[in-house]
């Protein structure tokens, strides 16, 4: 156990290849950059949406470049940059990547981040592409964000599109016509509905919600968003990640028969009217394909194999996982769970295996394992490799910016009002 604490999760796919979900996982992204879909580990549920932005490849001479040279030219390069750059990583990154990391964190933590370091001009984000748009929307219009690897989306995220969001706004509006008066309200002030949507979500989907009266949660403040929400209107549509929006609403007291699923692909998103007309929360029909691997029979197992354990897990899990769990919360409530616990204290994890690695390194008095067996990152995350660090902070160094991400000022505007309703909603 103790050996293989000391090994990252790349050396533990590479030691035993067959323990993983894709031992291609353990060799470099750029091999996968311009191919279809989320590369090695990604769920096959996972559809990449079409158009789509191809990533360019990482020059050659840095995918041939030895691991001591990456994080030499990483260290030398940031040393140069100093306090011109800020590097953010989210909980999820690899180890190799994390260590280089000003601020570790979940993605309400890093949206704030940036913030903190006002005298950075550069957000290098090692993390995902709506965490970045989201550093973009949120910065000043002199900073620029950098994502490494373009290639390092979410298939979550991409189960939301604008025009099917759109398309299913319309048709809502058009079903609570009645209930409306000119201002939009109904009689007792509330509108019909109210779009919230999670933070794993494009800029465009922000926007949509900023022009519609509508908020953005995380993990970490999606009870007090929706809290907010229904301060404001009679039903929330909460979209992309179904999960999260049936366990928040659920441990609020919205009973089930009140959360319909809207599917796309169907008219009405698979609904009758009646059943929309009492909806509390209408669920877009999305999922994280890390957290859906998590199952009960995992949870039994870890009890029977260490009784008295204590079971956390992430709020994108199924519900049935979340109720089986003792707890539920975002990657910094799990942080924080561990921390609380007691010496001697056994705990096994719900959610992305290179947290739950770290948690167990950073925390030897305690027990703590991952509930799949199967080690299996978030495959996207997972794009963000050393390599792509080291060409884009060379690149820096030399007054090239590289990988940014620009969120055109159309969007960025409605954006921001959705995510600063975020930031102002407080836990009453
Ligand atoms: P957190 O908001 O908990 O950081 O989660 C982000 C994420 O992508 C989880 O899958
Ligand atoms: Fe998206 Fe799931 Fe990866 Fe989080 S863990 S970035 S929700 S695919």
């Amino acid at each position: 156990m103790t050996q293989l604490l000391s090994l990252s999760v790349n050396d533990l796919i590479t030691a035993a290849p067959s323990a993983s979900c894709d031992a291609d996982l353990a060799r470099g992204p750029w091999d996968f950059d311009l191919a279809p879909g989320y590369g090695p580990g990604a769920s096959e549920l996972d559809v990449i949406p079409e158009p789509v932005t191809r990533p360019g490849q990482l020059p050659t001479v840095y995918q041939r470049m030895s691991d001591d040279e990456l994080h030499a030219r990483i260290r030398t390069a940031k040393e140069k940059l100093g306090s011109d750059l800020v590097i953010l990583g989210h909980f999820y990154q690899r180890d190799e990547v994390v260590q280089y990391a000003d601020f570790v964190g979940d993605s309400f933590q890093l949206a704030n981040a940036a913030l903190t370091r006002p005298e950075a001009n550069t957000i290098v984000f090692c993390g995902v592409h709506f965490m970045a748009e989201t550093a973009d929307i949120l910065a000043r219009p002199d900073q620029h964000v950098i994502l490494p690897n373009l290639a390092a989306g979410c298939s979550m995220a991409d189960m939301a599109d604008e025009d099917s969001v759109e398309a299913a706004w319309e048709d809502l509006m058009e079903l609570y016509a009645d209930e409306a008066g000119p201002d939009g309200l109904g009689a007792d002030g509330l509108a019909s509905v109210i779009p919230v949507t999670y933070m794993n979500s494009s800029a465009a989907l922000k926007a949509f919600c900023g022009r519609h009266g509508g908020i953005v949660c995380t993990s970490s403040n999606a009870a007090t968003v929706l809290e907010w929400a229904f301060a404001r209107g009679k039903r929330v549509l909460f979209f992309p990640d179904q999960h999260l929006g049936r366990n928040t609403a659920k441990a609020m007291g919205v009973p089930l028969e009140q959360m319909p699923m809207w599917n796309p692909r169907k008219p009405l998103g698979g609904n009758t009217e009646t059943e929309l007309q009492d909806a509390k929360v209408i669920l877009w029909h999305g999922f994280c394909s890390v957290h859906k691997r998590f199952n009960v029979a995992q949870i039994e197992q870890a009890r029977a194999q260490y009784p008295g354990c204590k079971v956390i897990v992430h709020p994108e899990c199924p519900m049935p996982v979340v109720d089986a769990a003792d707890a539920a919360g975002s990657t910094d409530a799990i942080r924080k769970f561990v921390a609380a616990a007691q010496p001697g204290d056994v705990i096994a994890i719900g959610t992305e295996v290179n947290l739950v690695n770290r948690l167990a390194r950073e925390n030897p008095d305690k027990t703590i394992f991952c509930l799949d067996p199967v080690i299996c990152p978030c495959s996207t995350m997972y794009r963000i490799h050393p390599g792509y660090l080291a060409w884009t902070l060379d690149g820096l160094v030399e007054g090239e910016i590289r990988n940014q991400i620009v969120v055109a000022d159309d969007v960025a505007v409605h954006a921001k009002v959705a995510l600063e309703r975020m930031l102002a909603a407080l836990p009453r």
